[in-house]
């Protein structure tokens, strides 16, 4: 069985995008591979964090996941921050990596250029996350297009490692899904939605009020024509909301066209708001019953003892290839 492995930040309440390009990915495979998900908290703090808030955006972000559908029963669930392995394997990568590949990754120049005072950890983050994923052998790692430079950077670590030191990683690929992969801010179509955004009327969070939402999508900017065609060029903002309405309802965008070819804006917003509030408002029904159960700390420590044992074997693998024993 192939195997998938996928990890989002706790930094504060996960949004649309993130569920649409990587959990809700992670839900339509859980059936036909060897799943992995985790919470990346060591990547969370390479940006400065509040630790009481932090430590309870761990534990909502597990307990979203299982109320979004990821079934503890399929797929193994850890905290990055308890399998110290991660950061052991991360250590001898970043050994094997250079300065100027990692201060070229798009994301790194963005965050870096926003604050002169930026951590060495941002700069070493995509390394962290190619242990992440090498400690595995995943194959496939669905992420959201943002993430794509990340994990083609890890397969180069793998390339050159394998090389230099043999036959030690499996080279992953990124898996994302053709529509849906970037999701925009609602309010600023031209830029993806992101935690961070300033303007929260464009990011839909998982845990927003359902009238929240609906006035989110209803004041989404668009353009000033009347149809409903998908042109991510000249149209992004409608486009961005046929992508959503896609992900959610697994029709095509062309059958969307069709189904809405008489309607205008106004109408097809509140088709999208009905199909995301249906969606969240279940989610968060789960939500709510799992944020205070013991089932997550059992899920959390299978996880942890289970990940342990997988990631031990390839760091002992790598030491001894590397030279690091008596
Ligand atoms: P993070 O926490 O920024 O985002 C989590 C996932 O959500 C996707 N995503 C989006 N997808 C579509 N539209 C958007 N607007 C949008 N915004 C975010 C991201 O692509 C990602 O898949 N470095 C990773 C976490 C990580 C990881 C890993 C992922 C650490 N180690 C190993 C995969 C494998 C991150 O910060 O994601």
């Amino acid at each position: 069985m192939k195997r998938i492995l996928t990890g989002l930040q706790p930094t504060g309440i996960i949004h649309l995008g993130n569920y649409i390009g990587s959990i809700k990915q992670m839900i339509d495979m859980q059936d036909k591979y060897d799943s992995f998900i985790f919470v990346a908290d060591l990547h969370a703090i390479t940006i400065p964090q509040d630790s009481k808030e932090l430590s309870d955006n761990i534990k909502k972000l597990i307990a979203l996941y299982i109320a979004c559908g990821i079934d503890p029963n399929k797929n193994t669930i850890f905290i990055q921050s308890e399998n110290i392995y991660h950061t052991n394997i991360s250590w001898m990568l970043e050994c094997n990596t250079y300065y100027g590949e990692l201060s070229r990754m798009t994301q790194f120049k963005d965050k870096s250029s926003k604050n002169a005072n930026f951590t060495s950890g941002l700069l070493t983050y995509p390394v962290l996350m190619a242990s992440d994923i090498l400690a595995y052998d995943t194959d496939l790692v669905p992420v959201g297009i943002d993430q794509k430079q990340h994990v083609e950077l890890t397969r180069d670590i793998a390339i050159r490692f394998n090389n230099k030191y043999g036959d030690t990683f499996k080279v992953p690929e990124p898996y994302m899904t053709k529509v849906g992969t970037k999701i925009m801010d609602l309010q600023d179509p031209l830029h993806k939605m992101s935690k961070s955004s300033e303007n929260q009327k464009g990011v839909i969070r998982l845990l927003d009020e359902p009238e929240i939402i609906r006035k989110k999508i209803m004041s989404a900017t668009t353009d000033s024509e009347t149809r409903i065609i998908y042109d991510p060029e000249n149209k992004p903002g409608i486009s961005n909301l046929i992508n959503i309405y896609s992900s959610i309802t697994n029709m095509s965008i062309k059958d969307i066209e069709n189904k809405f070819k008489d309607n205008n804006y106004g109408e097809f917003k509140k088709e999208v708001a009905d199909v995301t509030i249906n969606l969240i408002s279940e989610i968060q029904d789960k939500y709510y019953k799992l944020l205070n159960s013991n089932e997550l700390d059992n899920i959390l420590d299978k996880g942890r003892d289970k990940t342990i044992e997988i990631a031990k074997v390839k760091y002992e693998e790598m030491k001894k290839k590397i030279g690091l024993y008596r």
